[in-house]
């Protein structure tokens, strides 16, 4: 629990310290204590420093560097970090701190506090007072933050549930006992017949090996004074053996992840019904597991995607694409959307191109990619824009079929961004996407993130959505 008072609270007394000495004031001894820290200002650097015989005991310095919203949110996540959960925790706020300082700082304390547990246990016993003349002006902040780091809460443990037991219609079920939670959203859930019936080839063959069938599940937040719509397509594969075109022992590890965007879009609606966000939106989620068994498809086949155009798979393990691709044309036919945005743990080549920590974000709109890049870097996201080159669209092209779904060109993010290109119809020029493979997951405890699934997207969405 993380909340406002004008007076410090009991426990550790955590003190900022900046790399210019801007943050000043306060008692002679927190004068004195900024002045002399080790590494000063360093974003995160922590001090602890015992005051025997008096009270508090002790009393943490760390390090906001430029005071921006990275460094406060860097200085949360390591005071977190390295206080003990039992602990109680006073944040003296600077006077001059600005709310989406605060914001940060408080989703720092959040994020990193994050633990999976089969059942949720609170990391944090102990709670944390933000000592302010002036609370009221960061209500807003903290509530912002707090839904924030809930909904990344949410898509974590979404993503770190083994497949076992995350199956698609486990992952439906949280989505529609999350959604009965909260006014003004709604659930529709499409079963395979449904799925056969309205022409969803691609999520029927993806989901066609498995003992647990596939499913498509439609959320959506309909505010009244809604100005926009804007669809959110997350893929949604449980498990990805790779199928028949099997995945080595290596490449199979982690892909309990491939659900990540499907996490991340589901969790942000959700985040945003809670903000009453007033935009309207829809998040599709199509949910298969990519099985290898006698009934799955084959290198090879032929399938006929939702908008009835069909495609080569000659790899079944380039399967994200062929289940976004129909819920692409299924919400740019039927959803009259104004933006389309698709996330995905699409690609392996994503960390090739990119590093661990960077996804791949891909638009024809500038203002788009410009206004993703903007919330993207003030949630403490990373994304790198990377291009559509209308000539590798050749790549795509198949003797049998309309279109290949994995040529072997190479740059294989941007191909695979390129196939979802064509599904986008007259939308193209109002769509986005990220390939966000690589930061979908955490090798280790780092700064916000905690080993293990990221929730990597829900940040940046939210801060988009609330400017959308
Ligand atoms: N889910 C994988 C991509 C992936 C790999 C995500 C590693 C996270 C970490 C995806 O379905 C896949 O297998 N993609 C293939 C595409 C290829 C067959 C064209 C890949 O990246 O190798
Ligand atoms: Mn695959
Ligand atoms: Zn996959």
């Amino acid at each position: 629990m993380i909340r406002l008072a004008e007076a410090s609270g009991p426990g550790t007394r955590v003190l900022a310290v900046d790399d210019s000495a801007v943050l000043a004031g306060g008692d002679a001894e927190t004068v004195e204590l900024r002045r002399t820290a080790e590494d000063a200002g360093r974003a995160g650097a922590v001090q602890i420093l015992p005051r025997p015989l008096r009270t508090p005991a002790k009393v943490v310095l760390v390090g906001v560097g430029a005071a921006d919203e990275a460094g406060w949110r860097a200085a949360g996540a390591a005071v977190v970090r390295a206080v003990p959960g039992d602990e109680a925790l006073s944040v003296t706020l600077p006077d001059e701190i600005t709310p989406a300082a605060v914001r940060a700082l408080a989703e720092g304390l959040w994020l990193a506090g994050y633990r999976f547990r089969e059942a949720p246990i609170p990391p944090r016993s102990a709670g944390v007072t933000l000592a302010t003349s002036n609370p009221d002006a960061y209500a807003d902040s903290l509530e912002s933050a707090r839904v924030t780091a809930a909904a990344t809460w949410l898509a974590r443990d979404l993503t770190n549930t083994p497949s076992a037991v995350k199956n698609p219609a486990w992952f439906a079920e949280q989505v529609v006992a999350e959604a009965a939670t909260r006014p003004g959203l709604t659930v529709t859930v499409r079963g395979p017949e449904q799925l056969a019936a309205e022409g969803f080839g691609g999520i029927l063959a993806v989901g066609g090996g498995s003992a647990t069938p596939p499913c498509l599940v439609e959320l959506a937040w309909n505010p009244p004074p809604a100005s926009r719509h804007v669809v959110l397509v997350g893929k949604g594969i449980t498990f990805d053996t790779g199928g028949i075109s099997i995945k080595t022992r290596d490449g199979m590890k982690l892909m309990k992840k491939d659900m990540g965007g499907a996490a991340a879009v589901i969790a942000a609606t959700l985040g945003a019904a809670d903000l009453h966000l007033p935009v309207r939106i829809t998040a599709l989620a199509p949910l298969a597991e990519n099985a290898v068994s006698g009934s799955a498809f084959r290198p090879g086949d032929v399938i006929t995607q939702y908008d009835g155009s069909t495609t080569e798979t000659t790899n079944s393990d380039a399967e994200g694409r062929l289940v976004l691709a129909d819920a692409l044309g299924y919400a740019v036919a039927r959803l009259n959307p104004d933006v389309v945005i698709d996330l995905a743990t699409l690609t392996g080549a994503n960390a090739v191109a990119l590093g661990k920590g960077t996804a791949a974000l891909y638009s024809h709109d500038d203002e788009l990619a410009g206004a993703l890049e903007t919330a993207g870097a003030a949630a403490g996201e990373r994304m790198w824009r990377l291009p559509l080159p209308d000539d590798y669209l050749d790549y795509l092209h198949s003797d049998i079929a309309d279109r290949h779904s994995s040529p072997t060109q190479g740059a294989g993010s941007v191909v695979a961004a390129l196939f979802l290109s064509e599904f986008l119809s007259d939308r193209l020029d109002r769509w986005a996407h990220i390939d966000m493979s690589a930061p979908s997951w955490a090798e280790k405890n780092e700064a916000d993130l905690t080993k293990g699934a990221t929730g990597w997207g829900v940040r940046t969405l939210l801060r988009w959505l609330a400017t959308a």
